[in-house]
């Protein structure tokens, strides 16, 4: 398996800490829940826990259970003997058994039906599953990892996920935080980015520009770090020349940096950012009566008036 830990890009504390526990977890036998959001890289880290174990040279099957109609499901990871269901015309092993001595990644694990979720916890508990349509129950050897973007939590709170198999599931939890709370992470997965994508697209870009950076560490990423791939994707692909300069990046990103300032380390430049922030959301929410306003942020009205003044709010 071609894996290598340097392929996990970012040099923030969030991503060291998750780095840092790949490594002390990728050796065990311990069912490990992986969550964040979309695109932050959850199937990294699983790929990263299986080619750190003794298992790596076995199968890694992942598996995406929202994508299957219940009884697909169920069939693909716990097979099905010949006759089970209309369509069944033999005997199919699951991924539960094909994995052997590997690692079975069910991602999307909130999607899973509740009869699943019955089924799942008895093969963590006794290494034992039971194909669609059998009686005897069969030995497995695989590693479980698991993902989710949901909070699992408030699934069980809301009665749609077992919570037995929440608790089985979590022995182990590796959270890897969102884009926007790393952005220093941002400057090395564009060069990553940079470098994977000219080959592929057969070009010849150096980096980019610190002004276009800027800009892009300033984000949301609601897409996480997938969307950053895409998004330098795209530009590598309109761009001429042999850097991303700020006017390359999609016209959408280059609209919302004139509204939004970008990214900056100086301390005294990000508090005076924050501060116009914060007074702008106290004065929409006072309907922009600045006495309600002042009342909201706990300062004088004329303090008020002052910072105003000062962060040059309209
Ligand atoms: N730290 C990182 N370093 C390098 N590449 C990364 C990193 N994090 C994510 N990626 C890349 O971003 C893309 C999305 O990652 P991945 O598919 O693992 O995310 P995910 O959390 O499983 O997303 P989803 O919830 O949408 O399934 C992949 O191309 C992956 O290689
Ligand atoms: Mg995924």
């Amino acid at each position: 398996m071609d894996f290598h830990l340097n392929n996990i890009i970012g040099k923030s504390k969030a991503i060291h800490d998750v780095l840092d526990l790949v490594k002390k977890v990728a050796n065990t036998q311990a069912t490990v829940l992986i969550t964040g959001e979309s695109g932050t890289g959850k199937e990294l880290i699983a790929l990263a826990l299986h080619a750190l174990s003794d298992r790596r040279d076995k199968l890694f099957l992942p598996v995406n259970c929202g994508a299957l109609p219940e009884t697909l499901l169920e069939s693909l990871v716990f097979g099905h003997v010949k006759g089970s269901f209309t369509g069944a015309f033999a005997n199919q092993e699951g991924l539960f058994e094909k994995a052997r001595g590997g690692t079975i990644f069910l991602d999307e694990i909130g999607e899973i039906p509740q009869h699943l979720q019955v089924k799942l916890l008895r093969a963590l508990e006794a290494k034992e599953i039971l194909p669609l349509g059998s009686t005897t129950p069969r030995h497995i050897d695989v590693r479980v990892l698991a993902a989710t973007n949901r909070n699992l939590h408030n699934e069980v709170e809301a009665g749609r996920f077992r919570e037995d198999l929440y608790y089985r599931l979590n022995v182990m939890e590796i959270h890897i935080p969102p884009l926007r709370e790393r952005p220093e992470d941002i400057p090395e997965l564009i060069e990553h980015f940079i470098k994977r994508h000219n080959p592929e697209l057969k070009r010849n870009f150096q980096g980019i520009d610190e002004a276009a950076v800027r800009v892009l560490m300033a984000l949301q990423w609601k897409g996480n770090v997938r969307e950053l791939d895409n998004v330098i994707e795209h530009t590598m692909i309109l761009a001429e020349g042999e850097r991303i300069m700020l006017k390359n990046l999609p016209s959408a990103i280059i609209a919302s940096s004139q509204t939004h300032p970008g990214f900056t380390f100086n301390l005294r430049d990000a508090l005076r950012q924050f501060e116009k922030q914060h007074i702008l959301r106290a004065l929409d929410q006072a309907n922009q009566d600045r006495k309600e306003a002042a009342r909201l942020l706990d300062i004088s009205l004329s303090s008020l008036y002052r910072k105003i003044e000062e962060l040059e709010i309209s």
